[in-house]
């Protein structure tokens, strides 16, 4: 079956690790069933200077005949200010209704962790993030700039519907997983909304008496992954706090580049995105050293999304055997390997298979 995917490969790093995510996906159509119709946009810095614009007007459009979008990083801060560069990628995900934002990290093989006395099965963890409203919303302004008197305001929003169905999600993958979910709050000092989370989370949790539940305030909960990893399982969380715990978690499992991420629609009704959590990293972009791998196990993540949950597999234990090696890894884990070297490595070792 043929599968059309938008390839949006974006700025700085975005460009580079999403050529060896390619790289890997078009090895996969070697040895399975698997054929994909990859169409590339150029929407970055490169097309701003062309146009003034950092992608069409109608790119939603473009986008919306895709049945997934695979995603590098977006963000070119010397050019671009941030707050405009990365609307597309809030924008796909709300007007997608991507309302899913899977960030699984665990500690692997072959990978040192900046943790102390930590072992292999310490740090597994899957995130439930919350991606389409919350604090993410287009919802406010300033008033009176630039003088004594102004005021911003910024609305968060948080509807029965969205949360609902984001902690019921965390719910089915606790049930997959160990079992145990973790409702990230501040309910202590968000008096409205994460109140309301805590509410929406007891009025489900009854039917899903298999799993334990513990809530947790998100400044503790910081600390808790930084000193008690392994007790934690599924951990959901609004749009805002799940961002900040997905950087977290992948420093603690020893790198950014090793954290992929989906962006879910589970009713297919509009395109899914798959890109790594990491962004454009100006500080090493055009050097040649990200480590692709967050981006290659993102492409991992969506071909699970498409049905073929072996050639994930596959993917995911490509990985985890390349990094025991050692042999072929980028400064970010202490090794010397360049973004394409590693990606060479994934796809001799997919071949071989
Ligand atoms: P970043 O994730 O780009 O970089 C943070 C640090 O991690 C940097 O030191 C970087 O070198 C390192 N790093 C990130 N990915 C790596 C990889 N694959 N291999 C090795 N090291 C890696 O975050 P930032 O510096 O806060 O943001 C840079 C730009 O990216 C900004 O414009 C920001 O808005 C944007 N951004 C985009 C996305 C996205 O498109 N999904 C996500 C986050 C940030
Ligand atoms: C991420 C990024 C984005 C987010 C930014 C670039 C808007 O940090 O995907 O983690 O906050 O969701
Ligand atoms: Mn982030």
């Amino acid at each position: 079956m043929t599968h059309k995917i938008a390839v949006y490969a974006g700025d700085g790093i975005g460009i580079e690790v999403t050529a060896e995510a390619v790289k890997v996906l078009k090895a996969v159509e070697k040895i399975a069933d698997i054929k994909f119709d990859f169409t590339d946009f150029n929407w970055s810095s490169r097309y701003y200077k062309e146009t003034g614009k950092i992608k069409p007007d109608d790119y939603l459009k473009v986008l919306s005949d895709f049945e997934c979008v695979l995603l590098g990083a977006i963000g070119c801060p010397d050019l671009i200010p941030d707050r405009i560069a990365v609307t597309p990628l809030i924008e796909m995900r709300q007007t997608f209704d991507q309302y899913i934002g899977l960030r699984p990290a665990s500690l692997m093989p072959g990978v040192k962790s900046p943790l102390a006395d930590i072992n292999l099965g310490d740090l597994d963890i899957y995130f439930v993030r919350e991606n389409s409203e919350g604090e993410y919303i287009n919802c406010g302004g300033r008033f009176k700039p630039g003088t004594d008197d102004e005021v911003a305001i910024q609305t968060n929003i948080h509807t029965r519907k969205g949360v609902e169905r984001i902690i019921r999600y965390g719910f089915e993958m606790a049930r997959k997983r160990n079992k145990h979910l973790t409702l990230a709050t501040k309910s202590n000092a968000l008096k409205f909304g994460m109140t309301f989370w805590d509410d929406v989370l007891a009025d489900v949790q009854g039917e899903y008496s298999d799993v334990t539940v513990d809530k947790c305030y998100i400044d503790a909960l910081c600390m808790g992954l930084v000193q008690k990893p392994k007790f934690y399982d599924v951990i959901v969380a609004s749009n805002m706090f799940g961002d900040i715990l997905s950087d977290l978690a992948g420093a603690c499992s020893g790198s950014i580049g090793l954290s992929p991420s989906a962006n879910i629609n589970p009713e297919k009704v509009a395109p899914s995105m798959f890109e790594p959590v990491h962004g454009s990293a100006p500080d090493i972009a055009g050097k040649g050293i990200a480590n692709p791998i967050a981006a290659i196990r993102s492409a991992a993540m969506m071909l699970d999304f498409l049905g073929y949950n072996d050639m994930f597999k596959l993917i995911e234990n490509v990985c985890i055997e390349s990094l025991e090696d050692r042999q072929v890894t980028t400064p970010d884990l202490g090794g010397s390997a360049t973004t394409s070297e590693v990606g060479d490595d994934i796809v001799n070792r997919i071949l071989n298979k």
